[in-house]
C-alpha cells in the first residue's frame, strides 16, 4: 500500500500504526522483599545445611509445607522440584504397570505424561465445550474394571467440576489426583482447588501464579497414601523419620527419584505468598475487565463459567466464533491482532494429547508397546482422531488466549488499548480476510 493511503486507521498488518503501545509487565518478578527473604535464608546456610537442601525437615521446604498445610487445611504436603514432579509421585503411590486412568487431552502434557511414568495406560475423556474441563459423563463413560485414578487439570485455573468427580471416584473405589499446576488459588464452592482429590498436585515454576524458580508441592490426605508418595521422591533423611508402616520401611531408599525441592526456591515460595492472594484478585479483575471490554466484539466470546468454580486465571481462554467473522480464519483474525501488538495466540494446547506421537505409536521410555503390554487387551487400546471431538475442535479451530502471568496487577491501560485493537480490526473485516496467514 503506498505511504500515502495509510491513516491511522490503516490495519497495523498492512503498515499502518500499532493500537496498542504499551508493553506488557515483566513476569516473573520477585519483589525486593523476597529478594531478602532469600538472601536470608541462604546466610543461614552457613549455619545450617537445612537452608540448602532439603533433604531432611526442618528448613524452608518444611516451612512451605506448613504453610501450604495450614492454608489448603490438609494434614499431609510434600514440597517437591515442580509440578511434573508432583504428578509422578501421586502417580507411583496411586498405580501400577499396565492400570487404566482416565484424564484429559486438553492439557499441558505433564497431565498425561505422569501417568506413563508411573507404568499406567492414558484413557481419555472428553472436555465441556465452555469449561474447557473434563466432563464428568464423559468420565464416566470410561471407567472399566482396570481404571484405577482420574488425573483431572484446572486448566488455565478454570476449576473442574469436582464435586461430580469426587462422587465418581468415590463409587467407583477410584483415587483422584487433581493437576492444580495452573490453578494455586483457584476455589470450587468456595474451598480451593487441590483439597477435593486424594492428591492436589502444585507447580511453582517461574510462570505459574505462584512463580518460585522451579518448585512444586503436592498435599494429601491419607497418611498411608501420604507414605507412599514420601517413598517414590524423598530422600532417606526424611522417609527415615516419617514412614510408620512397617511393610513400608522395608522400601526406604529403593524407589526414589530426587524430587525434593530446591531449599532456595523453598524460601522464595514461602515469602511470596504473603501476595498470592492480591495478586490472584488482579488476575481476576483484570479477566472480568477484558471480557466486559470485549463483549459483543465479533469473532471472540469469554468461556461460560458457572459461578460455584472461580478460576484464578493462569492464563485466561478465549473461543474464536467463525460464523461472526464469514470468510476471516481464525489464523487471519490472530495475525491482524498481534500486528496491532495485542498479547493473543492461538492454541496453547496444540495437538490434543490422545494424537501426540506418543500415542499414535504407543512408545514410551520403556520401549515399543510399553506400558500398553502390560495390560491384558493392550494391544486393542487405540488413540484416533474423533475420540475427544470436542476437544479436537477447540484445538483446531477455537482455541484462542490472552492475559497471562503478567496481569497479576493493574494493567487496566493496557486492556483498554487492547479493547481499542480489537475494535479498530474488527471494523474492517474486508481488510483482514487480505492478510496471508
Ligand atoms: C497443567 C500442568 N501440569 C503440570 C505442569 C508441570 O509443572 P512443572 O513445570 O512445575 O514441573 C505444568 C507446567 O507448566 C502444567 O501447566
Amino acid at each position: 500500500m503506498p505511504a500515502s493511503s495509510l491513516s491511522l486507521d490503516t490495519l497495523a498488518a498492512l503498515g499502518g500504526p500499532k493500537a496498542v503501545s504499551r508493553k506488557r509487565p515483566a513476569w516473573p518478578c520477585p519483589s525486593d522483599e523476597e529478594i531478602e527473604a532469600v538472601a536470608a535464608s541462604l546466610r543461614q546456610g552457613r549455619e545450617d545445611w537445612r537452608y540448602l537442601c532439603a533433604a531432611p525437615k526442618g528448613g524452608p521446604g518444611e516451612a512451605l509445607e506448613e504453610r501450604m498445610k495450614r492454608e489448603l487445611g490438609v494434614p499431609f504436603a510434600i514440597a517437591t522440584a515442580g509440578g511434573g514432579p508432583a504428578l509422578h509421585i501421586a502417580c507411583m503411590a496411586s498405580l501400577q504397570m499396565g492400570d487404566e486412568a482416565i484424564t484429559s487431552p486438553y492439557s499441558w502434557g505433564q497431565t498425561t505424561s505422569c501417568i506413563l511414568q508411573a507404568g499406567g495406560i492414558p484413557v481419555f475423556a472428553d472436555i465441556d465445550p465452555e469449561t474447557l474441563t473434563l466432563d464428568p459423563q464423559k468420565v464416566e463413560a470410561k471407567i472399566t474394571p482396570r481404571t484405577k485414578a482420574i488425573v483431572v487439570v484446572h486448566i488455565g485455573g478454570v476449576p473442574a467440576e469436582l464435586d461430580a468427580l469426587r462422587t465418581l471416584a468415590d463409587r467407583h473405589g477410584l483415587l483422584l489426583i487433581e493437576d492444580c499446576a495452573q490453578a494455586q488459588g483457584s476455589l470450587y464452592r468456595g474451598r480451593p482447588v487441590g483439597t477435593f482429590g486424594d492428591f492436589g498436585c502444585f507447580s511453582m515454576g517461574s510462570g505459574k501464579n505462584l512463580a518460585a524458580g522451579e518448585a512444586g508441592m503436592v498435599v494429601m490426605k491419607d497418611r498411608a497414601l501420604y507414605e507412599k508418595a514420601l517413598l517414590a521422591g524423598m530422600h532417606p533423611a526424611r522417609t527415615g523419620a516419617e514412614v510408620q508402616d512397617p511393610e513400608r520401611r522395608a522400601w526406604i531408599d529403593s524407589l526414589i527419584y530426587t524430587y525434593r525441592i530446591n531449599a532456595i526456591s523453598a524460601a522464595l515460595a514461602v515469602k511470596q505468598l504473603d501476595r498470592l492472594d492480591a495478586m490472584n484478585a488482579w488476575r481476576r479483575r483484570n479477566v472480568k475487565a477484558l471480557a466486559e471490554r470485549l463483549a459483543g466484539v465479533p469473532g471472540i466470546r469469554a468461556l461460560k463459567i458457572p459461578a460455584h468454580r472461580d478460576p484464578a486465571w493462569h492464563m485466561a481462554w478465549w473461543t474464536f466464533v467463525p460464523e461472526d467473522v464469514p470468510g476471516v480464519s481464525r489464523a487471519q483474525y490472530v495475525k491482524a491482532l498481534q500486528a496491532e501488538g495485542v498479547p493473543i495466540a492461538a492454541s496453547y494446547v496444540g495437538t490434543p494429547i490422545h494424537l501426540r506421537t506418543v500415542f499414535q505409536r504407543k512408545q514410551y521410555h520403556f520401549g515399543h508397546g510399553y506400558p500398553w503390554a502390560a495390560h491384558p487387551e493392550g494391544e486393542k487400546i487405540q488413540y484416533r482422531a474423533g475420540d475427544c471431538p470436542v476437544a479436537e475442535r477447540r484445538c483446531a479451530e477455537q482455541d484462542l488466549h490472552m492475559l497471562g502471568s503478567w496481569a497479576m496487577q493493574d494493567v487496566t491501560p493496557l486492556l483498554d488499548e487492547i479493547a481499542a485493537a480489537f475494535r479498530k480490526v474488527t471494523a474492517q473485516l474486508d481488510k483482514v480476510r487480505e492478510i496471508r496467514a
